[in-house]
């Protein structure tokens, strides 16, 4: 924790003030910027609401726009990047994001990004993996209760007793885990390699978790037997075939695109299954008109801002630990340096191992 510390100007030792973090000291608290909506505040952003104006009333942009300003001047002053998942809200995704992707993608760029500091616009899974694949940059995570349901199904504890019960059968972890989980497993995988990753052990059964959906979506492309884990998305598991025959039933033109977190039945009503990377991508390229995004709902807002000839219905399910990440978290995160990613270092070299592995598969 933070250590009283010499002040010089004051001339005596000064205890920290209560919740500055350990980067703060390391990097400084900075003047938290005016958040006035001002002439200059509406022409420096007015670039950034044409990116997002196809979703956002006119209306809102007064309150998003000092806050995205703020934000995007403190980046430079600190030398920092924003990682942000696909399902970050737009004024996050299309306004302050350095970079854009799915888990993966997002992966990779943490593992490469030149910057000081990495904040994390994503889940605390996504932060860990990001301090895993690049350890001398500070990662920074806008709210450290940016949980996830699967990550939370499982512990270390039941890999190691997984591994009792199937011996020799390797383990195969989706990057939805705990870093404490990943230190137990033998390579980590995400929704857009899942099937490469488990046929390139060359094994005929391993263990993968922690999602039973991906797990089951996975057996259906391969040979490799499955044991899976009983975790599940609490985003994707709400989702129903009947509901998504019901959109088919009232126009059998709609395109339904579903991210394999869903349940088996799920992805056999939709015309492609694919990681949100996939997703976006098969909606630009092929321009359906009128398409059912079967994930997370701020990710059909980020794409239907680019895509003007797409007609997007929207059965909202939104991710909670997602949503924990708002603009003014990020600000503070920025302002503050708060709240630093740490990796407990008995698990660091494990870990890293499984998620270098999968990113080493290329
Ligand atoms: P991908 O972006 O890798 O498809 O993962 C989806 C997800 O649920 C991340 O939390
Ligand atoms: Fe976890 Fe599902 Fe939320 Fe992704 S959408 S962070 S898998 S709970």
């Amino acid at each position: 924790m933070l250590a009283p510390r010499f002040d010089q100007t004051r001339g005596s030792i000064v205890a920290p003030p209560a919740g500055l973090s350990d980067a703060a000291l390391r990097y400084g608290v900075l003047p938290m910027p005016s958040l006035a909506w001002t002439p200059e505040v509406e022409r420096e952003t007015a670039h950034l609401y044409e990116k997002v104006k196809r979703v956002m009333p006119p209306v809102e942009w007064p309150f998003h726009a000092p806050y995205v300003k703020a934000i995007n001047d403190l980046k430079r002053e600190r030398n920092a990047v924003i990682l942000a998942h696909n399902y970050q809200t737009p004024e996050i995704y299309h306004c302050v994001a350095d970079v854009v992707g799915d888990s993966l993608q997002l992966a990779r760029l943490a593992g490469s990004t030149d910057a000081e500091i990495i904040v994390q616009g994503g889940v605390h899974f996504m932060a860990e993996t990001s301090k895993l694949l690049n350890p001398g940059k500070t990662v920074l995570i806008p709210d450290s209760k940016a949980g996830c349901s699967l990550a939370e199904s499982i512990t270390g504890a039941d890999v190691r007793a997984l591994r009792a019960k199937y011996p020799g059968v390797p383990v195969v972890a989706y990057v939805n885990t705990s870093a404490e989980v990943k230190a137990e497993v033998d390579i980590c995988c995400t929704s857009s390699n899942a099937v490469r990753i488990v046929e390139s052990l060359g094994v005929e059964r391993v263990i993968f978790l922690p999602d039973r959906y991906l797990a089951q979506n996975v057996a259906t492309q391969t040979k490799v037997k499955i044991i899976a884990w009983t975790g599940a998305c609490e985003v994707h598991e709400r989702f129903t075939a009947s509901e998504l025959q019901r959109y088919r039933e009232e126009d059998p033109g709609i395109k339904i695109i579903a991210h394999p977190e869903c349940p088996r039945e799920v992805v056999e009503v939709a015309d492609f299954a694919g990681s949100t990377a996939a997703m976006i991508d098969y909606v630009k390229k092929n321009q359906p008109r009128r398409v059912l995004l079967v994930t997370e709902c701020s990710m059909a807002d980020n794409v239907a801002a680019e895509t003007p000839n797409v007609e997007f219905v929207r059965p909202c399910n939104l991710c909670p630990h997602m949503k924990r990440i708002t603009l003014p978290k990020i600000l503070d995160s920025l302002v503050y340096m708060r709240e630093e990613v740490t990796i407990d270092p008995s698990l660091v070299t494990r870990a890293r191992a499984s998620v270098q592995r999968m990113i080493d598969m290329g």
